[in-house]
């Protein structure tokens, strides 16, 4: 009589709890999206510039982000999308304006935020900004601005 083959045992693991990369709430997060992009909207150089594109489409845009912003910062893994792909087709988008971008962010998360989280959200969005200003504006000789750093 032959043998019972071995029973299949399927394991599972454990879910991994999800470290966040910085200590704030969705809530906190949704507060600095609606702030940025308020502020966005009245930055005299920036505002015409999303304007262009999101005329209309601001609430997407607004949700999207939220749900950017805590894929990055909780590690939610919520958010798919081609951020490189679309900073690279818009139209106008100019070197310095990343400049902009950073000082309004920053000036935003810290007026919302204690400095030790404001600056640790501020040190990512710049990691982001470097890789989306180097697609666009790099090339093998040159190097993304001090600015960026
Ligand atoms: C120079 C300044 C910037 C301008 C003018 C700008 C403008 C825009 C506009 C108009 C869109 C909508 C594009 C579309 O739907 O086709 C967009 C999308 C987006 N932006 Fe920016 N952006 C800037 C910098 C940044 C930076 C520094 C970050 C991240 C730290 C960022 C993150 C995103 C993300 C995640 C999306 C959504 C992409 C997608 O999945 O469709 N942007 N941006």
């Amino acid at each position: 009589m032959s043998e019972r083959p071995a029973p299949i045992v399927i394991e599972a693991r454990a879910a991994q709890p999800r470290t966040p990369a910085v200590d704030i709430s969705p809530a906190e997060i949704a507060l600095l999206v609606d702030r940025f992009y308020a502020d966005i909207r009245l930055h005299p150089r920036l505002g015409p510039l999303f304007e262009a594109k999101l005329a209309g489409n601001w609430d997407m845009h607004l949700e999207r982000m939220n749900r950017f912003w805590r894929s990055v910062l909780l590690h939610s893994g919520e958010y798919s999308g081609q951020p490189v792909v679309k900073h690279n087709a818009l139209p106008g988008l100019e070197e310095e304006d990343f400049r902009l971008w950073i000082g309004q962010f920053e000036a935003t998360a810290g007026a919302l935020f204690a400095p030790d989280t404001a600056a640790a959200i501020t040190i990512i969005a710049r990691r982001i900004a470097r890789s989306l200003w180097l697609a666009r504006f790099g090339t093998p000789f040159n190097q993304a601005p001090e600015w960026l750093a």
